[in-house]
């Protein structure tokens, strides 16, 4: 079977998930056809799958990132042992390319692995190396064998049974690790948590109302603006745990609010998609003498993990019963802007839906299934799109920043990765020569923008024992 696959990169998801997207998404930029995704592989027979991806393609990347060789790879069932074996077995065009921490190969390798010791590598450590290491894949000849289909247009990357838009297919987005300043993020986040205080509030009043005593975890709580906004000062509130995975912003936000006059509030430096992450939370319950979270927080976070299922599923035992998800996120399918003559503002969403660094778009819609599978009660979607109708001048503006403010750092951090990509540098000349006539249009009272948000509530009712289901 001949999937049409010029390049298949194989990694370990562990720890080289967000290098293997950029590396994809700049293979994909370049015009070749890639295979990447282990999702697909899942179930019933792997091998074959991975055979018939292998078999197809002409280059074989593999990511030599530290966990890469770790002791998952004398497992037999090992997914990328099995892809690198076919590879070699083959002939495949092997490279690889080294990942910041990577050491070389362990002394043991399964027999049928050894030959990857002998093939070329790029090495690359920082965003810098890092670059020039995708630079020298796409131009120098030495690497790849297979020549770019259509260069400078952008296909999606081949990932078999997912549709088609690139920005369904999610990964865990640490976004924050491309900005030479991740505090700039505060500006917009800033514009968004204001603009949606009216969006949130009546949904807060109906989850808060009548309660007493409430222990609120956030997950992705960034600086803390939003969170403590909303609930920092309720008095229904006793405890505050906010956890993100970008050490600045819990510092920031450490700072700004430990000391709440109102409720215990802390914030803890804690990756919600890591295994131990529900020990973690574990561990602060058993030290604050609580018996579960009755109150979760997520707002704009699950748009950027892996999957949203996983983690609702792995905190299912810190909760205490029938508590509350109060959870907002976005689905750019909702977005509208009318009148929009020219499509600009069609192109501009979907500026936001190719950069690797803005999460999933279509992550509302997915919501409901997450929390289904996940088995939450209750679950009810309780507001879908914000519009620009009744606003008066600073809220248009506040909702245009917070849609897109934040757009050019990055437009410019892509293109700066890449400065040989005509495409990204015309978008971003496009951007800087129509954004001013956008915002000036966003502001006529006529003029009328959704964006996509939207808020949904779920309930984790504890399973009693011996109850009845029908
Ligand atoms: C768009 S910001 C939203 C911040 C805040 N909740 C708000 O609404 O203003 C997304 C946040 O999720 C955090 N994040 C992303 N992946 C995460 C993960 N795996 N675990 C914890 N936090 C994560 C990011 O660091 C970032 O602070």
């Amino acid at each position: 079977m001949d999937l049409n696959i010029d390049i298949f990169v194989s990694y370990r998801r562990s720890d080289a998930e967000y290098f293997a997207t950029l590396l994809v998404d700049r293979l994909a930029s370049h015009g070749y056809s890639v295979f990447f995704d282990h999702d697909s592989l899942k179930g019933g027979d792997f091998r074959h799958s991975i055979e018939a991806a292998v078999d197809s393609c002409s280059d074989f990347i593999v990511v030599l990132s530290p966990d890469a060789f770790a002791s998952r790879i004398q497992s037999e069932n090992d997914i990328m042992r099995a892809e690198i074996a076919r590879a070699i077995k083959t002939g495949k065009n092997i490279v690889g390319i080294a990942t910041r921490g990577w050491q070389g190969f362990p002394a043991e390798l399964p027999a049928e692995l050894d030959a990857l010791r002998w093939v070329q590598y790029i090495s690359c450590g920082d965003i810098e190396y890092r670059e020039e290491a995708f630079r020298r894949l796409t131009s120098d000849n030495d690497y790849l064998r297979s020549n770019p289909r259509s260069p400078g247009v952008s296909p999606a990357p081949c990932v078999p049974s997912t549709p088609a838009a690139a920005k369904q297919v999610r990964h865990s987005n640490k976004y924050w690790e491309n900005y030479a300043d991740s505090s700039k993020e505060e500006i917009w986040l800033r514009d968004q948590e204001v603009v949606l205080r009216d969006f949130d509030r009546d949904v807060y009043e109906s989850l808060l109302s009548e309660k007493s005593g409430l222990a609120v975890l956030d997950i992705g709580c960034g600086t803390g603006i939003t969170l403590m906004d909303r609930l920092g000062s309720r008095p229904e509130v006793t405890h505050i745990l906010g956890v993100d995975s970008n050490p600045e912003a819990i510092k920031t936000a450490r700072a700004r609010y430990q000391s709440s006059p109102k409720c215990q509030v802390e914030f803890e430096y804690l990756d919600s998609e890591a295994p131990d992450f529900a020990d973690k939370l574990e561990a602060y319950l058993r030290n604050h003498d609580l018996d579960g979270f009755n109150f979760v927080n997520i707002t704009m976070t699950l748009m950027h993990l892996r999957s949203p299922f996983a983690v609702l599923s792995r905190i299912r035992r810190v909760l205490a019963d029938g508590a509350q998800f109060f959870v907002r996120d976005i689905d750019d399918g909702l977005n509208i802007a009318y009148p929009d003559e020219n499509n600009d503002f069609q192109h501009l969403n979907k500026l936001v839906g190719d950069l690797p660094t803005t999460g999933c778009r279509t992550d509302g819609r997915q919501l409901f299934g997450a929390f289904t599978h996940a088995g939450y009660k209750d679950i009810r979607l309780r507001k879908s799109g914000l519009s620009t109708v009744g606003m008066e001048f600073d809220d248009r503006r506040a909702l245009f920043e917070a849609s897109f403010g934040w757009l050019r750092g990055d437009l410019e951090v892509r293109c700066k990765s890449d400065e040989s990509n005509e495409s990204y540098r015309e978008d971003l000349l496009w951007f800087d020569d129509n954004i001013d006539a956008m915002r000036e249009k966003f502001q006529a009272p006529d003029f009328f923008y959704q964006e996509g948000y939207v808020i949904f509530t779920a309930r984790y009712c504890k399973e009693r024992p011996g109850s009845l289901r029908r």
